[in-house]
């Protein structure tokens, strides 16, 4: 089928390329003539396992293209999916504002009949409206139903998570939509749910603050652990083997960060208090996770008298390993405060460093410093105090021997749990972590 896709982020463009790969003709669309020339060239402007191989095997086959011309892409196309952003507003709700651009520009564009599909995470009764709307700027006599085809698909293992997804959600409101859509998913071979519009909005939101509410869940009992006298990982163990409760997402550590988690969250949160309800456990979630990003901040500001003039070395800035996106991600919060505090940070990333540059320039910020390095050791050369903020393999390798052998104080605050607490008490590294 003629696809045509608006949006080459993580969403939009790995949807796209998944789409060539099972054999549908697909173009996708962006407003930016360069990442256009960089995408033909088979190289992906975001990192992605496996996306590039993908790119490139697709473009050579002549069923993936490029284009700013949405226009003729909207019009060529039988369905069009939309991927573009739906970031937070200040007050936590959902900007709508390039899905709205995108409408526009479908209505204007479409000569014949289109079904147009919102893979974009939107509050509950938003794709309502994107029909409406698209139908209000409709130039041509022609028919458009809008359906929802919500993503679940998570940074780093975006390609295999399309490709081998659990399910497939879609929502639609007519039998043709859904066949339509029953009929572009089929090479995939995994079950399809099909439900009204409304309720695949609403899986969506349900399934990542359920997740998102199990992390919370679990930094909360991890923190009372520490009360207590337990340790968080035993208990997780313990917990896992009850299938009712199941074996992920049940790490204990600095808190969720990312494009999704926090942003749902909280527009569940402000979707609800529209409507009049108070969604008292989504609101706990995102109290608990804006109090364990900064813990260990907390932790370490009571051990010192101060931070000024001391070397920091901060290992790992993105929000969690295998992605460069820094969105949300608790090193930032942490960043901050220490900078606030007058701390001189060398941070290491094997990622994230050109995008940590743009939010934190290398030199003198305020009262502190942040320079990066190329390797783990570097940061902690001649360190007073070390903070993990991502379970990165290239952070996890460094042992606690190392710690001992570069710090100048081997003083270690993990916000990943990634060493044993014997091991580093063994080593003589002064070591705080979450919930042990
Ligand atoms: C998430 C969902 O997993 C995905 O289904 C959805 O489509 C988008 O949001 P993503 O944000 O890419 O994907 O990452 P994920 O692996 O879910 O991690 C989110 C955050 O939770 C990270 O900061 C991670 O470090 C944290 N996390 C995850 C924990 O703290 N503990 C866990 O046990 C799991």
């Amino acid at each position: 089928m003629k696809i045509a896709v608006a949006g080459t982020g993580y969403v939009g463009l790995v949807a796209g390329v998944c789409f060539a790969e099972v054999g549908h003709d697909v173009t996708c669309v962006d407003i930016d003539e360069n990442k256009v020339k960089l995408m033909e060239s088979g190289v992906s402007p975001i990192y992605e396992d496996g996306l590039e191989e993908l790119m490139k095997k697709n473009n050579a086959t002549g069923r993936l293209h490029y284009t700013t011309d949405y226009a003729k892409a909207y019009r060529e196309a039988e369905a069009i999916f939309i991927g573009v952003g739906t970031p937070e507003m200040p007050d936590g709700s959902a900007n709508l504002s390039y899905i709205a651009t995108v409408c526009r520009q479908i209505a204007e564009s479409i000569v014949h009949d289109c079904l147009v599909v919102v893979k974009s995470t939107v509050p509950i009764g938003t794709n309502d409206k994107v029909e409406q709307f698209i139908k209000d700027f409709l130039v041509n006599d022609v028919k458009v139903e809008v359906a929802s085809n919500p993503e679940f698909l998570a940074q780093g293992t975006a390609v295999r998570d399309t490709l081998h997804a659990a399910r497939i959600i879609i929502g639609t409101e007519s039998k043709e939509a859904e066949s339509k859509l029953m009929e572009i998913y089929e090479p995939f071979h995994i079950p399809i749910v099909s439900v009204k519009r409304r309720s695949a909005e609403m899986i969506k939101y349900a399934c990542n603050d359920f997740l998102a509410l199990k992390i919370s869940y679990m930094n909360d009992i991890a923190n009372l652990c520490e009360l207590v006298g337990a340790d968080i990982q035993d208990v997780a163990k313990g917990m896992s083997y009850d299938a009712r409760i199941g074996e992920r997402f049940l790490n204990a550590g600095i808190g969720f960060g990312g494009s999704c988690f926090p942003k749902d969250t909280k527009a569940l949160k402000f979707l609800a208090k529209q409507v009049g309800y108070e969604l008292k456990t989504v609101e706990a979630c995102v109290d608990v996770n804006t109090r364990q990003k900064t813990r260990l901040f907390e932790k370490a500001k009571e051990r010192m008298i101060t931070f000024s003039g001391l070397k920091v070395a901060v290992l790992g800035l993105t929000f969690k390993a295998g992605t460069d996106d820094l969105r949300e991600a608790p090193s930032s919060e942490n960043i901050k405060l220490l900078l606030e505090q007058g701390a001189d940070i060398y941070a290491y990333d094997p990622a994230g460093v050109p995008r940590a540059k743009t939010e934190f320039p290398e030199g003198k910020i305020g009262r502190g410093s942040i320079c990066y390095v190329e390797s783990p050791k570097e940061a902690l050369e001649g360190a007073n105090i070390c903070f993990v903020f991502t379970e990165w393999p290239q952070i996890k390798s460094v042992t606690p021997q190392q710690y001992k052998e570069w710090m100048r104080t081997p003083l270690v605050y993990d916000g990943r749990n990634l060493y044993s607490l014997q091991e580093m008490k063994d080593t003589g590294i002064e070591y705080y972590s979450i919930g042990r």
